[in-house]
Formats: C-alpha cells, sequence, structure tokens
C-alpha cells in the first residue's frame, strides 16, 4: 500500500479511523522527523504489534526551552517520508505548527513528580511541551499502540503516567535503544557532532556499560555505581548536565550513600561540542551497551 501523507489533524483523523473501520489496530510512532535506524526500528515495532503503522513527524515548538536548538533542529521530511515507506508505514502525519497549536490556544498539559529530576531538572519546561503535544496527537490519532523508544526513558514513563492518568485509549509501549555498533546510542543530535566530538561521545555508552558490569557482578552502593560514570566523563572533559540514579518507576533520585534495590535507572545528560546528547540504562534490565573499553 503507499505511503498516504496528512498535512491537516482532520485528515488524520479520518485516515487513522478508516484503519480502525476496516478492522485493523493502528500502530503510532511520534517523532520529530530527522529519522534514523532507532525510528525505524519503532516503526517496525508498530507493525509487529498492530496492523497499520502511522508515524507522526512534528518538530514541536513547546517543548524547546529559549536557549535551544529548535531553530536549527533538522528538517528532512522528503528523506524521512522515504524512510517511513521504506519500513512500511501506512500513514504520515506532518502537520504545520498552526495546526497542532491553533492561534488563541491556552492549553498545557502537566505530569508532575516524574518531571522533577533528570531532565525534567535541567530543561524546565520541556516535558509540559511534550506531554501537550502527546496528548494532542493522541488525541487525533485515537485508540491505537504507541510505541516510543527506551533512549528517552523518562519520556516514555511520563507519558504512561499522562495516558493512565487522563484515561486516553493508547497502549504506550517501550522499545530498547537502538545503538551503532561500538555503543553510541542513535540520535537526531548526533548529526551536530565533528569526528572529534563523536570520538568523544563514546564515553557515554562505555560508562554506562561499566556501570552494568558492576550492578551484574554484585555492586549495589549507590555512589560506586554513580560517580564513576560522572568521573569518566569529567576525564574527557565533558561536564555533564546531570548523572543520576533514579527508581525505574517512580524517577526518584537514589543518593550515593543508599543502596539500590533489584533494578534503578542510571541516567545522564551531558553537552558534547553542538549537541546535548542523553543515554541511559536500566541496571538490572539491560544488558551493558557498546563495545569494551
Ligand atoms: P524524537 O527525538 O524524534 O524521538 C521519537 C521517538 O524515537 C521517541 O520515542 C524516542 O525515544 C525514539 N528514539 C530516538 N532515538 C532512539 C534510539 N536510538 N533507539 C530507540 N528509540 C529512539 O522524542 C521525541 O522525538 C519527541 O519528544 C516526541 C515524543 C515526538 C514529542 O514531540
Amino acid at each position: 500500500m503507499p505511503l498516504e501523507l496528512c498535512r491537516t489533524a482532520s485528515e488524520f483523523r479520518a485516515a487513522c479511523d478508516r484503519v480502525r473501520a476496516s478492522g485493523r489496530r493502528l500502530g503510532l510512532v511520534p517523532t520529530m522527523g530527522a529519522l534514523h535506524a532507532g525510528h525505524v526500528a519503532l516503526v517496525t515495532e508498530a507493525r509487529r504489534r498492530a496492523d497499520d503503522a502511522a508515524v507522526t513527524i512534528f518538530v514541536n515548538p513547546t517543548q524547546f526551552g529559549p536557549t535551544e536548538d529548535f531553530a536549527k533542529y533538522p528538517r528532512t521530511l522528503e528523506s524521512d517520508l522515504a524512510k517511513c515507506e521504506a519500513a512500511g508505514a501506512a500513514l504520515v502525519f506532518a502537520p504545520e505548527a498552526g495546526e497542532m497549536y491553533p492561534a488563541g490556544e491556552r492549553t498545557r498539559v502537566r505530569v508532575e513528580g516524574l518531571t522533577a529530576h533528570f531532565c525534567g531538572r535541567s530543561r524546565p519546561g520541556h516535558f509540559e511541551g511534550v506531554t501537550t503535544i502527546v496528548a494532542k496527537l493522541f488525541a487525533v490519532a485515537g485508540a491505537c499502540t504507541a510505541v516510543f523508544g527506551r533512549k528517552d526513558y523518562q519520556q516514555l514513563k511520563v507519558i504512561q503516567r499522562m495516558t493512565r492518568d487522563l484515561l486516553l485509549p493508547v497502549e504506550v509501549v517501550g522499545f530498547p535503544t537502538v545503538r551503532e555498533p561500538d555503543g553510541l546510542a542513535l540520535s537526531s543530535r548526533n548529526a551536530y557532532l565533528s569526528a572529534d566530538d563523536r570520538a568523544r561521545a563514546l564515553v557515554l555508552s562505555r560508562s554506562l556499560g561499566a556501570a552494568v558490569r558492576r550492578f551484574d557482578a554484585g555492586e549495589r552502593a549507590a555512589g560506586a555505581l554513580r560517580l564513576p560514570v560522572q568521573e569518566a566523563l569529567c576525564a574527557v572533559g565533558l561536564a555533564p548536565d546531570y548523572v543520576t540514579l533514579g527508581d525505574s518507576e517512580t524517577l526518584e533520585p537514589i543518593g550515593d550513600d543508599a543502596e539500590v534495590g533489584d533494578r534503578a535507572l542510571l541516567a545522564l545528560a551531558v553537552r558534547v561540542g553542538g549537541a546535548r546528547l542523553i543515554d541511559n540504562v536500566v541496571l538490572g534490565e539491560d544488558a551493558a551497551p557498546g563495545a569494551s573499553p
């Protein structure tokens, strides 16, 4: 089936309704475009879990801070459409900003608690922008299975909470982080990296991998799991926004003097050259990413 491109919310709503009316389940993959193999894997997963996959492509202005990269965020619709078609997506929704934020709009969706730490602390307002746009996309798409990457682990948890709290008819599922062979998590923002920065960025996945190995060898002291990651970043001249260990469900931080339980989220954000990169592992759940140092 050829890919159908929808530009307005009413076109996309009608197309999603048609999928369900023909007895097929809809899979939804929200993105900001500049698609890479991580996004494509989510489309494949959506097709595995549902019948027809819809990809949304929208660089959402409300989730960018005033000093962030909204203006320079890569916009590559033509090649994105080719990738969606090759991945077997049935629908793409690529609206203009005025379609998602009609003139005079005054509504925001905010999830409390889960957004207090990790990226919520270093990007004030970011998650409010994310939950606002995702609530709108879910409202337009209707009942579906939506697939999100665990690369943005906090985002996944926040969207799951929002979906439950607002009683939306959407099943929100997570998909493992897709990485380069050397361990670097795929990201549209990797396009900002120089060759030197690309090499330095390997410390993210490598230091997280070392933490997984320490955890799997029995280490449970939070500081002994977290601090070497921070030190590894600083050792190559990077100044992390945060390196935080937290509960993998509530996202409450775990202090360095505490012990971790069976599972814990270890996540970091760091500026490498022109890119703010994030990565994470769930200790007790994820394998060590990347090649050994
Ligand atoms: P974007 O950064 O384009 O990511 C879209 C989806 O792809 C998210 O679910 C993200 O977690 C997932 N993803 C990105 N890189 C990945 C990787 N290496 N492996 C697996 N999944 C990966 O996240 C957003 O857009 C926006 O915040 C959005 C949810 C679309 C709201 O605007």
